[in-house]
């Protein structure tokens, strides 16, 4: 059977009237969905178990938090603090701490090299060169395949990266640079996950950042990789380096980075975690609006590509559906109106990248957001996508 089909996920149609007739009667219209499944108590903790490894990785550095004074301004409140990924280990977002994390996992276990935790990259780097034949295969929007790609090539290993169609150029040119064979399918991103799952066997490794049934191992090491990103910020809070903030906002593809930061920061004591999707993939607000994971029918076309996901990741569903106060639904325009705010603060992001924050622009009156607060948001990705940073922003190289 294939993975994330309809009937293996759940599929209400009433949750599918849900999410059309949002669309219907409000069409391109922002909106905050109050979490009725919100138990901020019930999200998972932290596992720092991947620092290690994550250290041992070629130029590995942690990266900046920066304070967006114009975007605070703009945003109505005290303090704006931008955690900033459009620099890991040289590629422009935080996806390849997840997939280093899983691929270390997975050859662990292939070649029963021990205990992940104990593994640093030199004994993955002499493990390969013993074991030959293994292809790893990424199904991906974008970052996550790329970052797949980057560490087969660390490792000498080969690497099939299958997309969806519509995907940017320059998303697949990354990822053909990174030494990767990359497939572009005629299909939407669920649809392709479904065609990466059925390659894998003995010789082909799948890691992918979205679960289905059989499938859970790899999607919960890629959460648990982006635990890196959640404890550099909250080692600055315990360090009295960062004040705590009131206010934590996390996009959402499939549900695994925000369950990172939900398991991060819902059990301390800011007062509002806010999850944020794009309104033509809001999988996780229509699931969280029924009370379990469904799937949005057709395909997810918006502009933040790498939140272009139809199904939540059922692993990161127990994390998100609780950790969340509110989810934030928001179109393009308000990612690129965060694009050229943050643009104004120095800092150049993507359009996923800059979503955590567009989701605060784009319904902050509904969001109650006041002038005391400090707010918490993750750049997660810099421009991927040149020619339209440059139509949003303008100003950027060729
Ligand atoms: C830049 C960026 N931000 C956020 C996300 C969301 O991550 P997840 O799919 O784990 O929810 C993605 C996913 O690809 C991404 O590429």
């Amino acid at each position: 059977m294939l993975p994330i089909a309809d009937e293996a996920v759940g599929h209400d149609p009433s949750a599918r009237a849900l999410a059309e007739s949002r669309q219907i009667a409000a069409p391109g219209a922002n909106y905050v969905l109050r979490n009725p499944l919100a138990d901020r108590t019930a999200a998972g903790l932290p596992d720092a178990v991947c620092r290690g490894f994550h250290a041992s990785l070629p130029g590995f550095a942690a990266t900046p938090v920066r304070e967006a004074l114009a975007t605070a301004e703009a945003l109505g409140v005290a303090k704006v603090l931008v955690k900033d990924e459009s620099d890991r280990l040289g590629l422009p977002s935080f996806k390849i701490l997840g997939a280093a994390w899983a691929v270390c996992r997975e050859l662990a276990e292939r070649w029963r090299l021990g205990d992940a935790a104990g593994l640093r990259f030199d004994d993955l780097v002499r493990a390969a060169v013993d074991h030959p034949g293994l292809t790893l295969v990424a199904p991906t929007d974008g970052n996550h395949g790329r970052a797949v790609a980057h560490m087969a090539s660390l490792l000498g290993l080969p690497a099939v990266v299958l997309m969806p169609a519509g995907t940017a150029q320059d998303r697949i040119d990354a990822i053909a640079a990174e030494g990767a064979e990359v497939r572009v399918t005629e299909f939407g991103y669920d649809d392709t996950v479904r065609m990466a799952a059925a390659m894998a066997d003995d010789t082909h490794a799948v890691i992918s950042d979205t679960s289905w049934p059989e499938y859970t191992r790899a999607p919960q090491d890629v959460i648990d990789g982006y635990a890196t990103v959640v404890g550099e910020v909250t080692d600055l809070i315990a360090a009295g380096a960062l004040p705590e903030p009131d206010v934590v906002a996390a996009q959402i593809g499939v549900g695994g980075f925000a369950a990172a930061v939900a398991r991060g920061f819902a059990h301390r004591p800011g007062r509002l975690m806010v999850g944020v999707e794009p309104l033509d993939a809001a999988c996780v607000t229509a699931s969280v609006a029924v009370g379990r994971i469904i799937s949005l029918p057709g395909e997810q076309r918006s502009a933040m590509a790498g939140l272009n996901c139809g199904t939540p990741s059922d692993i990161a569903w127990p994390d998100i559906s609780t950790g969340f106060d509110a989810f934030s639904v928001i179109d393009d325009a308000s990612a690129e109106q965060a694009m050229r705010l943050l643009a104004e603060d120095g800092i150049a992001a993507g359009e996923s990248g800059a979503a955590g924050l567009a989701g605060l622009l784009g319904n902050r009156g509904d969001l109650g957001l006041t002038s005391s607060d400090t707010v918490l948001v993750f750049l997660t990705e810099g421009p991927t996508d040149a020619r339209n940073y440059r139509r949003v922003v303008g100003g950027m190289e060729e």
